[in-house]
C-alpha cells in the first residue's frame, strides 16, 4: 500500500520548513536579541557567557554547531549572535556550496569576526569539507595551483571569523567537522506555555487580538515548533475574521484548527496515518525505519527529521533496537483498541 499522494509533505500547514508564506512576516516576527528570544534557555545562557567572554577578550567567538529538528529558530539566534556581537552575517547552505571556489569566495569575503551561516552543514561535499577544516582552524586557506609535479600549495590568511553550522542530523557530520566545533548546542522542541508567549508576542506585532486561551490553544497545537505557531496564528486569525471576531479565543482557535484537521494534540493526517499504518501493518511495531518509508511513500530522513521528534516527545512513537513501536498512549488517542498480543508486547519491550 503506498500513501505517497495523500503525504503531500510540503504542502502540510504542520510542515516544519520554511515556505514562502513565512517569509513576508518572519522578518518582523524574529526576535532581534536574546532578551527578546523566548525558550531554549540552556543555549541562550551558554551563548551569553562565551560571547561575553569573547567580546570581553576582544576575540572572535568560538565556532558554533546548532541541532535539533527543524523550525526551532537556529537561523534567527545565528542572526542574534552576529547582532550581539556586533558583525556581519553571510548566510549559506550545505547544499549551495557546490565547489571549493565557492567556499573560497566566501571566506575571502568575510571581515573580521564575522559569522558565516552554513545551514544544513551535514550536507557539505567531502571535498568542500576538506577546506572548511584549516580555515576554522588556523583561519587560513590552503589553495592548490598548477596540476601534476608541477603543483605547488599556496596558503591565504583569512579573517578570523566564526563559523556557525546548523543541522538537523548532528549524527551525520564528519568526525573531523564536528570536532572543530568549540561550541555544541542542542536546540529542543518548546513547551506549550513557551509557545504561547511567542504566539501573543507575533500576534502584538502583526496587531491580531488574542487573549490567554486561545494562544494557548494555538501553542498547545503547534507540535513545539515557533515556525508552526506562527503560521497556524495566521490561519486562525482568517477564521476569525470571517467570523467577525476582534479577538483569537479558545473557541476560535479549536474551531480553526479543526477545520485545518489538526488534533488537539498538534497532529495532522500525516501524523495520523503514519501511526495507523504502524498499528495496521505492522501489529503497532517494531517496523525499521527504511520498511515503514516504503509504506508510506516518504523518505526515512523525514520521517526521522520531522515526524519522529514530536511523536516521541509526546510518547506516542518509541525507537527500540527492533525499530519503531506505536505506543499505549498513541492508540488510546486514535481511539483503536490494543489487540491482547500488541499490550504484552509493549511489556516486553519496555519493561525488559
Ligand atoms: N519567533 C520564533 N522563534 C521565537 C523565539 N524563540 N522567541 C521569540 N519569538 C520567536
Amino acid at each position: 500500500m503506498d500513501f505517497s499522494e495523500d503525504f503531500d509533505f510540503e504542502n502540510r500547514i504542520l510542515s516544519t520548513s520554511y515556505s514562502a508564506e513565512d517569509s513576508d512576516t518572519d522578518t518582523s516576527l524574529r526576535p532581534k536579541n536574546l532578551d527578546e528570544y523566548i525558550g531554549q534557555d540552556k543555549a541562550k545562557e551558554n551563548l551569553k557567557v562565551y560571547m561575553d567572554a569573547a567580546k570581553f577578550r576582544g576575540e572572535s567567538l568560538d565556532h558554533v554547531l546548532l541541532y535539533g529538528p527543524p523550525g526551532l529558530g537556529k537561523t534567527t539566534l545565528s542572526n542574534i549572535v552576529a547582532s550581539e556581537m556586533g558583525v556581519n552575517i553571510r548566510v549559506t547552505s550545505g547544499p549551495a556550496i557546490e565547489k571549493q571556489g565557492d567556499l573560497a569566495a566566501l571566506l575571502t569575503n568575510l571581515s573580521e569576526g564575522d559569522v558565516l551561516f552554513i545551514d544544513e552543514i551535514h550536507r557539505l561535499s567531502r571535498s568542500v569539507e576538506e577546506i572548511l577544516y584549516p580555515a576554522m582552524e588556523d583561519f587560513a586557506l590552503d589553495i592548490i595551483i598548477g596540476k601534476g609535479p608541477s603543483a605547488r600549495s599556496i596558503r591565504i590568511d583569512l579573517p578570523k571569523f566564526t563559523l556557525i553550522g546548523a543541522t538537523t542530523r548532528a549524527g551525520q557530520l564528519t568526525t573531523p567537522l564536528r570536532d572543530r566545533f568549540g561550541v555544541l548546542l542542542k536546540l529542543e522542541l518548546y513547551t506549550p506555555e513557551q509557545l504561547a508567549t511567542i504566539v501573543t508576542r507575533s500576534a502584538n506585532i502583526l496587531g491580531i487580538g488574542i487573549n490567554e486561551n486561545g494562544a494557548y490553544e494555538i501553542a498547545s497545537r503547534s507540535r513545539g515548533t515557533p515556525r508552526i505557531a506562527n503560521r497556524l496564528l495566521k490561519r486562525v486569525r482568517d477564521f476569525a475574521q470571517v467570523s467577525g471576531k476582534d479577538i483569537i479565543d479558545e473557541e476560535i482557535a479549536s474551531y480553526a484548527l479543526s477545520k485545518l484537521e489538526i488534533d488537539e494534540l498538534g497532529l495532522d493526517n500525516t501524523d495520523r496515518r503514519m501511526l495507523e499504518t504502524i498499528i495496521k501493518f505492522y501489529d503497532g511495531g517494531p517496523v525499521g525505519l527504511e520498511t515503514l518509508a516504503a509504506t508510506i511513500g516518504e523518505e526515512a530522513v523525514t520521517i526521522e527529521d520531522v515526524y519522529e521528534p514530536y511523536l516521541m516527545q509526546i510518547g506516542f512513537l518509541s525507537r527500540t533496537p527492533r525499530g519503531r513501536c506505536v505506543t499505549r498512549l498513541a492508540y488510546e488517542h486514535l481511539g483503536i483498541p490494543m489487540s491482547r498480543k500488541n499490550s504484552s508486547a509493549q511489556i516486553d519491550i519496555f519493561e525488559k
